[in-house]
């Protein structure tokens, strides 16, 4: 396949199936060319009754070779950030708007750089997403930077507006509307706080965005 033909996950996600039946089946997915230089497909971890659902970016290094969500640096911190809010990681389903780990290989050797997924990588996996929140019924969407809020809101997000915010998420109708579909909330990548000059500050503001989706548990 050729780097621009992307013909979307949409072909692989089997109909009717639950988040384990997913995950499976996603393993095998070429829907974009990411799945050739990475190791394997990571899907989630979690409970697919968890109350609170968390959407990343696209797995990193460490996660592209254990085939786990959020169990580097990044998920390090977000487990800090979790325990400081009182939110249990048995209400937690945790997932990536990419599924595959695209990087670049440093000039000097084997190290992999991690490279931020295009939109159009966004939108080719967006059928594993979709399936999953259909399945999912959490109370809170936790929405980690701006790739998954650009899989999530779409091309007007943004992070810096946005986050620490409650918004809650649109309906197809009024029938939905009755149901309560629960709400978005906003923040950034547990990766910017890693970088930022104030870690510290970085970090707090990031605990008051998550204490937003906290106050929302009923
Ligand atoms: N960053 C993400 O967005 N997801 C992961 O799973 C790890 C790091
Ligand atoms: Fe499929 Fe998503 Fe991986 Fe692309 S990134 S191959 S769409 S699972």
């Amino acid at each position: 396949m050729a780097d621009d033909e992307r013909p979307g996950a949409a072909q692989w996600v089997p109909a009717g199936a639950g988040i384990d039946q997913l995950a499976k089946a996603a393993r095998d997915c070429q829907g974009c060319e990411l799945y050739r230089d990475a190791i394997q497909t990571v899907f989630s971890k979690g409970s697919p009754t968890a109350r609170v659902v968390f959407v990343g970016e696209q797995p990193g290094d460490q996660e592209d070779r254990q085939g786990a969500p959020f169990v580097g640096p990044a998920g390090r911190l977000l487990d800090r950030a979790l325990e400081e809010v009182g939110i249990s990681p048995n209400d937690c389903y945790v997932t990536n708007a990419v599924k595959h780990f695209r990087f670049e290989r440093a000039s000097s050797g084997s190290r992999r750089i991690h490279k931020t997924p295009e939109v159009a990588h966004i939108e080719a996996c967006r059928p594993w997403l979709d399936a999953e929140l259909a399945i999912l019924d959490p109370e809170v969407i936790v929405i980690l930077g701006a790739t998954a809020g650009r899989a999530l809101i779409g091309p007007s997000f943004r992070v810096t507006k946005q986050r620490g915010t409650a918004i809650p998420v649109p309906g197809d109708d009024d029938e939905d509307a009755a149901r309560k579909l629960g709400f978005m909330v906003p923040t950034v990548h547990p990766s910017a706080v890693l970088r930022a000059d104030n870690q510290d500050q970085a970090f707090e503001a990031f605990v008051r965005d998550l204490k937003v989706a906290a106050a929302l548990l009923s």
